[in-house]
């Protein structure tokens, strides 16, 4: 199991933070990125991102909250991203795997708790990853959604005929992370980015 950290909710600075994930031995930083309309947050400022992801070590899991992601893909792919994902709840779902996939990044698609399987199906076979989000999209530290279990087990029977990877994202700690069945990556923020140490937070985690 893969261990992807958001900085979004850290009681650090941005650049303090990306440097202590960085010095664990998590797998991706994970980017959540909002652009005020499909959440009312906002924090997308590509310019201020490629500053502050400057000096970086570990891969790039981009998270996009966004009505539109093609108005950020060219500029994304610059941070070359392990991970670009998007939100299957969006208009131009299509287009939008397309283009990704135009410049050789990892596709995924991300459902809100209340969005079911069924909406992903028809893309099974072109994408990456699935991000099961536990919370509502928007903010950090909120409260793992249980609901959203059958999910992945769903999700783990449809891995047996097309070969993506299970992502679960939200409200992810040493307690939630048991009641969840086998998944491929688990993102993690405020339960790493609010302690004092990082990784022994991770390893928490990975002893599940
Ligand atoms: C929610 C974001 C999550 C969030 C995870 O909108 O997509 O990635 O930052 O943070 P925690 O682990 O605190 O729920
Ligand atoms: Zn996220």
């Amino acid at each position: 199991m893969k261990i992807a950290v958001s900085y979004l909710k850290s009681k650090n600075s941005l650049a303090q933070t990306i440097k202590e994930i960085d010095q664990t031995s998590a797998d991706y930083i994970h980017v959540d990125l909002m652009d005020g309309l499909f959440v009312p947050e906002k924090n997308i400022d590509l310019k201020n991102l490629t500053t502050v992801l400057k000096n970086h070590q570990k891969p790039l899991d981009i998270h996009l909250m966004v009505e539109n992601p093609l108005l950020y893909i060219d500029s994304l792919r610059l941070l070359s991203p392990d991970y670009i994902t998007f939100q299957i709840e969006i208009a131009n779902v299509s287009a939008c795997i397309n283009k990704i996939k135009e410049h050789q990044i990892k596709v995924g698609l991300a459902l809100k708790p209340s969005t079911n399987i069924t909406s992903v199906l028809p893309y099974l076979n072109q994408i990456d990853s699935i991000l099961v989000m536990s919370v509502e999209p928007g903010k950090g530290g909120q409260q793992f959604n249980e609901s959203v279990i059958p999910k992945i087990t769903e999700l783990r029977k449809l891995q047996e005929k097309y070969p993506f990877t299970i992502h679960i994202d939200g409200g992810i700690n040493e307690e939630s992370i048991k009641k969840i069945p086998q998944v491929d990556l688990v993102v993690s923020g405020s339960f790493v980015c609010m302690a004092d140490n990082y990784e022994k937070q991770i390893e928490r985690l990975r002893c599940k």
